[in-house]
């Protein structure tokens, strides 16, 4: 996606489709109101003609309009002018970009930008554009035989009133591109299935994702390596599989040498039947989505190397297969995970955290300010919070603040919940240091309260994205998050 701002007349512009905002009771927004008067009040006529509502995300198709030059124009609706908020600016975004990306339309000319947010400003709002229009150009084609024939959308102009946000437009605009681009990358991989997306491609991915960026390094640990140092639950999980385990390790250094990196590690679990604790086979096919914690972890690489943050980050992206064999891992085995710890494995399709305790614990070499696991660990977690919420759990109130801050400011939303003390209780083995589940209760907390174990030596937070990394049924596809929020938890800590 390309883009450029553009200060001229927007009646006066070539383009395929110029966009253009409308309040309730067909109220014109700066542009839309030049527009009308540039084709002699015909803007109005067809909007009120048609009876345009203008709810948030309406949207009405206009062929080309004498006396403005654009071949086609749609019209937004923003709904009420003065309760125009972040929320609702964003419905309308994905309103005109799902209708922009339906048409013909290479070339847009977005006139977004002229209306007011309550709660925002320019700079989100041209980060809002670019994130969402080129998110909805995204689609998977290289699977099928027969690419899609609509051309694709490819330059956004971005029309300013005058020049004094043209600054906050043009950072605005590069950030949207940027995570745009980590969210391409994170869904991606989700969505390549996992006869293709194994440990081993992961990997791959991580290294060309350092070849892309100078400031990326990648090393991979195999097996032997694993074994060495003794991390005995991550090489458990993949026991039962062909496809051997991989750690892998990213680097970003922006920052100055001595700056503490924030470390994300990311659970990438290329496929998950469950183990001997087999799953049921319905919607079993979905459980290749259980590596987007670690695709969301190249995802925000790949976003803050194209932004050149100043900030060094560490990414540990433990990654295998969990599945049934004579060699798989049984209930009841006791395993020793690399802090020397015992886990008793009652049931071997709590593996994500088997994987992540392991990734913790290396993680800890890089003397990390933060920790951040992100994890589509619990089905738990979309029983409590559904598909808007990503779990948030951690072991300091500043840093899930952040979080949660970073997820409001990019609607890619988070939801904490506790971690006391008490719910340990049920993680309590006969046999080893501890049982790797605790029981049908409170799922989503007593999976975060395993993390916490290995997370006492640091500021830690765990993102569990069981309900946000992908939507199920007609619209099964990976989502790109949690890209959005940690980009944004990012660039808060930058000044
Ligand atoms: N990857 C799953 C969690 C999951 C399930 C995410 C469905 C999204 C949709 C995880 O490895 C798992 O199987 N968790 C178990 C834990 C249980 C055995 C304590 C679960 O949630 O059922
Ligand atoms: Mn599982
Ligand atoms: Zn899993």
């Amino acid at each position: 996606m390309e883009f450029s701002l553009h200060t001229a007349s927007p009646s006066k512009k070539p383009t395929d489709c110029l966009i253009v905002g409308v309040y309730d009771k067909r109220k014109l927004t700066p542009t839309a109101q030049l527009v009308d008067e540039a084709t002699d009040g015909r803007l109005g006529k067809v909007l009120k003609r048609e009876d345009f509502k203008a709810k948030p995300g309406d949207t009405l198709r206009l062929p080309q309009l004498d006396g403005c030059r654009a071949e086609r124009i749609l019209v937004v609706g923003l709904g009420k002018k003065k309760s125009l908020d972040a929320k609702k600016y964003a419905k309308a975004l994905d309103g005109a970009a799902k209708a922009v990306t339906g048409m013909p339309v290479r070339k847009a000319l977005c006139a977004l930008l002229d209306a007011t947010v309550s709660d925002r400003d320019a700079r989100w709002q041209a980060r809002q554009i670019l994130q969402r229009f080129t998110d909805a150009t995204y689609r998977l084609t290289e699977l099928k035989s027969e690419p899609g024939d609509l051309p694709a959308l490819d330059r956004i102009d971005l029309h300013l009133e005058d020049k004094t946000c043209s600054d906050a437009a043009e950072g605005g605009a590069r950030e949207g591109l940027a995570i745009a681009a980590g969210m391409k990358l994170t869904k991606d991989l989700g969505n390549l299935p996992g006869n293709l997306c194994t440990p081993a491609y992961l990997a791959e991915q991580a290294r060309k994702l350092a070849d892309r960026h100078g400031k990326i390094t990648a090393t991979v640990l195999e097996e032997g390596d694993m074994e060495k140092l003794g991390m005995g639950a991550l090489l458990a999980v993949s026991r039962g599989s062909c496809q051997p385990a991989r750690l892998i390790v990213l680097e970003y250094r922006g920052g100055k040498a001595k700056d503490q990196p924030v470390a994300l590690v990311g659970k990438g679990l290329t496929f998950d039947a469950g183990g001997i604790s087999i799953k049921p086979s319905q919607n079993m096919d979905e459980m290749k989505y259980d590596m987007c914690g670690g695709a969301s972890v190249l995802g925000t690489f790949e976003t803050v190397a194209q932004l050149g943050l100043p900030i060094n980050l560490v990414g540990v992206v433990p990654a295998s297969e969990n599945l049934p064999d004579g060699n798989a891992l049984k209930p009841g085995d006791i395993i020793k995970s690399l802090s020397g710890r015992t886990i008793e494995v009652l049931n071997t399709d709590a593996e994500g955290r088997l994987i992540l305790c392991d990734a913790l614990t290396y993680a800890e070499r890089f003397q990390p300010q933060v920790v951040i696991d992100i994890a589509t660990l619990t089905g738990a977690c979309i029983v409590a919070l559904g598909r808007h919420a990503s779990g948030l759990l951690g072991n300091d109130d500043t840093l899930c603040r952040q979080l949660l801050d970073a997820g409001e400011t990019s609607l890619d939303r988070a939801w904490q919940l506790p971690l006391w003390e008490e719910y340990q209780e049920q993680l309590k083995s006969n046999f080893a240091d501890m049982a790797n589940i605790g029981g049908r209760e409170a799922g989503t907390i007593t999976a975060a309260c395993f993390l916490a174990r290995y997370a006492e030596n640091f500021r830690w937070a765990h993102l569990d994205i069981a309900g946000t990394a992908w939507n199920t049924g007609q619209n099964k596809g990976a989502t790109g998050r949690p890209v959005p929020l940690l980009t944004q938890f990012l660039l808060n800590r930058i000044e």
